[in-house]
């Protein structure tokens, strides 16, 4: 089975960032990967702005009409309050009504997401958000760790997807540790009954050119993100060149 490849564009904009201006452009580099065949893009949103800003959540709804079939997929935590110009998640997706919005729980002081949600602690206060992504059309996922239980409370709170956060895994890849084997397990028992129960499945976190393959052993994957590694890659290979090294991974003609 196919995976879809949503690129992670926060890299690029941190790398704008840097200086005043808008160089490099996170779109012109959206366009890029799009271009390469990529099936979607991701920004990540967060209130002190230190990746991508509202103004590119707005360009990118724009960039995405122009590919069709791309899927535009805003992720962040829908609990961080509004700051400055930054109107809070859920008003940016009503505004520019992304194909996916993927719900993460990473507090404001965390350098990325590390963890999946705790469903018994947040699943009351989530609930009315689904609902209202839900009536905007808007596919919802939740990041979650693979927890049997956790995941069949992501499908009564009405989610339609859970993406299986992979940091753990891909570090255990990287050190050769037999916890790797042990973790994909999780993964594929998670995707087994996401799958039973009704529920999609995406991917991501520290995915990369050396661990996505074992990927396609899940039952049902749909779709991963991916931004750090592919960036990194990006330095070496060129960006179009390495959107296609991950989709070759993803169209599943490179294997383990
Ligand atoms: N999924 C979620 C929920 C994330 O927060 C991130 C990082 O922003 C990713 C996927 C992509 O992770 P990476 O940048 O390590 O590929």
């Amino acid at each position: 089975m196919a995976i879809a490849l949503s690129v992670n564009l926060n890299k690029i904009a941190l790398l704008r960032n840097s200086r005043p201006g808008n160089y490099p452009d996170p779109m012109t580099h959206g366009a890029i990967c799009l271009d390469a065949g990529a099936q979607g893009l991701t920004l990540h949103p967060r209130p002190d702005q230190r990746h991508v800003r509202p103004a590119d959540v707005r360009r990118c709804a724009q960039l995405i009409t122009q590919y069709s079939g791309a899927e535009f997929n805003i992720e962040g935590n829908p609990f961080a309050a509004p700051l400055a110009d930054y109107p809070g998640l859920l008003a940016l997706v009503e505004e520019t009504r992304p194909a996916q919005c993927t719900l993460v729980p990473d507090t404001h002081s965390q350098l990325t997401s590390d963890h999946g949600f705790d469903l018994t602690q947040d699943g009351e206060r989530l609930l009315p958000i689904i609902q209202q992504l839900d009536s905007w059309g808007v596919r919802v996922s939740l990041f979650m760790d693979p927890d049997l239980a956790q995941i069949r409370l992501a499908k009564t709170l009405g989610a339609d997807r859970i993406e299986l956060y992979t940091g753990p895994y891909a570090a255990a890849h990287a050190q050769q540790d037999a916890a790797a084997e042990t973790l994909l397990q999780s993964y594929i028992a998670a995707s087994t009954l996401a799958q039973e129960i009704g529920l999609g499945v995406n991917a991501g976190h520290d995915l990369n050119l050396q661990n996505l393959t074992a990927f396609h052993r899940l039952p049902l994957i749909q779709e991963v993100s991916i931004g750090h590694a592919l960036t990194v890659d990006a330095l070496y290979m060129g960006l179009a060149p390495a959107v296609r090294a991950y989709l070759a991974i993803c169209q599943g003609a490179v294997h383990e």
